[in-house]
């Protein structure tokens, strides 16, 4: 699909992100593995989530939804049955990571896939730590997708995560849940601690000390009533959209304001955004809350070190608003860029030539110089859904129409998208 963006006038008005994808995962895993029925509300619609959804079901779950509330019938920690073929995982790391470490330890073999990108994705991550915990895994030239996953009865381990990863830290946690004893994780930077949250409301033991995350094996998982809250990533679009063009002003309601992922909110303001936090409370253990923006010059800024890891997804949307910043935008140590769904330095800097804007690229990270014009053109998501969404942004600050090729990968994580982003400019 072929996605036309206007440059806009005033960005205005106030919307409602659909559910966050890394909650909505975690939900949708944990929920199938307590006893008795939960209730979700806002479980992502995106494809990534459907594809979690779609594998639980594959291992004898059954799952409702219509749309507003997800309900998933628990079959309890022992109660996944081998599914009658390869389960898919589609685009989504999450899915594949995560679930590879609930698969590990259970009493069948499974298969699982993916499509082209998640097949190019490194698995070796996972597959040490599981393999350390008593798991055998198979994998394509032993690294990659599809995974055979012989399970077995795992063992607890103390483990020192060796990249900064909040999926490989849940594939861990999920695997300590079968365990007798103890697991442990050590993150070399705190990650975002989604999986930490949901495992204590479904009613599992966890602690967290200075980076050292322990869960206590074989508990009885309790079915829930949660909700979702806005995306705090996806937010990052009209955050960056409101910076771009002048007399914006947008609130975005029910944001999920997690201080493991809200960097983002500082780095903007570190950089001169105006941007307000309004009705902070809790919901499910996760902080949420209302962001109001008005447009503003951004000055710019560097990410480096923690800080990378902590916005690692919403870096493709700050390099549009380096670009048009005072200063530019300096980012390092963001090699995983490298191994998203695509070469986020590739596909970021391919896409801000094509609009006339230009950037030095370095192995782990670029350079975009500040003060630059963003002109109309043939851009392209090269399926990846961030990318889609950072572009359709810097096409509302060209001169004329530009187009996107491949705009449905935003549907992996947001489909309403496009819709949404209409409804504010028009
Ligand atoms: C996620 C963790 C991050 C992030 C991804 C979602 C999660 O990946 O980029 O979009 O939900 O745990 P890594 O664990 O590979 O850093």
């Amino acid at each position: 699909m072929v996605e036309t963006i206007q440059p806009a006038r005033a960005l205005q008005g106030s919307i409602r992100l659909p559910g966050d994808k890394s909650i909505s995962h975690r939900y949708g895993m944990l929920a199938s593995l307590a006893e008795g029925d939960s209730k979700i509300y806002n479980y992502s619609q995106g494809a990534d989530c459907q594809s979690t959804l779609a594998c639980m079901r594959g291992l004898g779950v059954k799952i409702e939804t219509n749309g507003v509330e997800t309900i998933i019938h628990g079959v309890g920690l022992d109660g996944l049955k081998a599914p009658e073929g390869m389960l898919d995982a589609g685009n989504s790391g999450s899915t594949i990571r995560m679930l590879s470490g609930i698969l590990a330890a259970q009493a069948f073999t499974t298969r699982i896939t993916g499509d082209e990108s998640l097949s190019r994705r490194p698995m070796g991550r996972i597959i040490t730590p599981l393999a350390e915990m008593g798991a055998r895994i198979e994998a394509r030239d032993g690294k990659y997708p599809p995974l055979t996953i012989h399970g077995s009865p795992l063992h607890a381990i103390d483990y020192h995560l060796p990249v900064a990863s909040a999926q490989v830290k849940s594939c861990v946690l999920f695997a300590g849940l079968f365990c007798d004893g103890v697991t442990t994780v050590h993150e070399p930077v705190i990650t975002r601690d989604h999986s930490e949250i949901a495992l204590r409301q479904f009613g599992a033991e966890v602690e967290s000390v200075k980076g050292a995350i322990s869960i206590h094996g074989r508990p009885a998982l309790r079915a829930r009533e949660l909700a979702v809250p806005g995306d705090l990533s996806s937010s990052a679009f009209f955050l960056v959209a409101a910076l771009l063009v002048p007399g914006s002003r947008i609130a975005i309601q029910g944001v999920g304001l997690n201080p493991t992922r809200s960097a983002l909110m500082d780095f903007l303001a570190a950089g001169g955004a105006p941007l307000r936090v309004l009705n902070i409370g809790e919901s499910c253990g996760e902080l949420v809350g209302d962001i109001l923006i008005e447009h503003a010059p951004w000055r710019g800024g560097i990410l480096e070190k923690s800080a990378t890891a902590a916005l690692i997804d919403e870096i493709p949307v700050l390099a549009v608003l380096g670009a048009s910043s005072r200063d530019g935008l300096i980012v390092r140590d963001a090699a995983e860029l490298r191994i998203k769904e695509t070469d986020r330095i590739a596909t970021v800097a391919e896409n801000l030539r094509r609009m006339g804007v230009s950037i030095t690229v370095r192995d782990d990270g670029f350079e975009v110089p500040g003060n630059q014009k963003f002109h109309a053109a043939d851009l392209d998501s090269f399926t990846d859904h961030r990318i889609a969404m950072a572009f359709s942004v810097a096409a509302l600050a060209a001169g004329g129409p530009s187009r996107i090729h491949n705009a449905d990968a935003a549907s992996v994580s947001f489909p309403e998208f496009y819709n949404m982003l209409r409804s504010l400019s028009e």
